[in-house]
């Protein structure tokens, strides 16, 4: 009988293991015990891989609910229309807002840090793979922040720093849709730390990436000189980013409250298709404020004047 292995990715003389690789079980029959160990785990390694799972859409969805409630589940991330008949039709165009919005990816983020409620974790199941490229990587902001000098981490200890998509679509690519509640481009920007302190395992980490904008009692260029930063610096060390060569059939799950990931290019003309799950953050944890709230108002005039900058920037090239 088969019974759960986890191998560690990670040096195992490396203070903060980063990355675990299980096999010997297929998730939709896994056991309570099973599922404990792999809760732990993920806690402990920041990410896992479970090779060939081959997972149905159905069984995405309740591995996903065993971390917690979804935000989504079994979504396609793909460069391809999925059929009602199950079939992917032709491939998007690289200049659809779709495209746009996965090439967007390719730079370092957190998931959903953008809306009110910033997710948990995020799950990937590969569908189709490229031959070459369209691997996902991770970074680990946990080690990142153990590795700041005390200045640094006595600077930024307090300070936050707005999320939002409208503003690192139209940073990263230059791209300004209208603002449209209940999009993306919603309009709204929320306020997190930039030290993050985990819900589960009290551990302090970084949490940057390209949705943060605007520290609030910094100026513009100093805050885009901060955040620049910290993120150089969480992925300058290769011992925290870890690259995930996709293999059909593989399941990775991360915790979104503590790494940051990103897609790599590919062949966009090749098909690549992911099932995608999210597990919704506690809101204990991972509210920042409804747009209906007083102090969302700041966000959004935050997002206003940061998108009108971009704009004349853009302009003067
Ligand atoms: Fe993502």
């Amino acid at each position: 009988m088969n019974h759960l292995q986890l191998t560690p990715l990670s040096n195992a003389a490396s203070a903060q293991p980063f990355g675990a690789r299980v096999t010997g079980v297929h998730l939709p029959t896994i056991t309570d015990s099973d599922f404990s160990t792999i809760s732990d785990a993920f806690l402990t390694y920041g990410f896992l891989i479970f090779p060939e799972q081959f997972l149905t859409d159905q069984q995405n969805i309740e591995f996903g609910e065993r971390f917690g409630e979804l935000e989504f589940g079994a979504a396609k991330i793909a460069n391809q229309k999925k059929l009602d008949d199950g079939n992917y039709g032709k491939i998007y165009s690289l200049d659809s807002r779709r495209m746009r919005t996965n090439v967007g990816n390719e730079a370092w983020h957190t998931d959903s840090t953008y809306w009110p409620i910033s997710s948990k974790c995020a799950m990937l199941s590969a569908v189709k793979v490229t031959q070459t490229g369209g691997e996902t990587q991770l970074a680990d902001m946990r080690a990142g922040y153990t590795a700041l000098d005390a200045a640094t981490k006595a600077k930024i200890e307090n300070l936050s720093a707005y999320h939002s998509t409208q503003f690192s679509q139209a940073n990263d690519l230059g791209d300004f849709p209208p603002t449209e509640p209940g999009t993306l481009y919603h309009g709204e920007a929320y306020l997190r730390p930039l030290v993050k302190t985990h819900p589960e395992t009290g551990q302090k980490n970084l949490f940057v990436g390209r949705h943060a904008f605007g520290i609030p009692g910094l100026s513009r260029s100093e805050s885009r000189s901060l955040l620049g930063e910290l993120l150089d610096f969480v992925v300058s060390e290769p011992s925290r980013v870890y690259q995930h060569r996709w293999r059909v059939g593989d399941t990775l799950i991360w915790d979104n409250r503590a790494l940051l990931h990103r897609a790599r290019p590919y062949d966009y003309s090749q098909p690549r298709v992911m099932t995608a799950t999210r597990i919704a953050g506690d809101p204990a944890s991972e509210l920042a404020c409804y747009p209906d709230d007083p102090a969302a108002a700041a966000g959004r005039a935050a997002l206003i004047a940061e998108l009108e900058w971009l704009k004349q920037e853009q302009v003067n090239h």
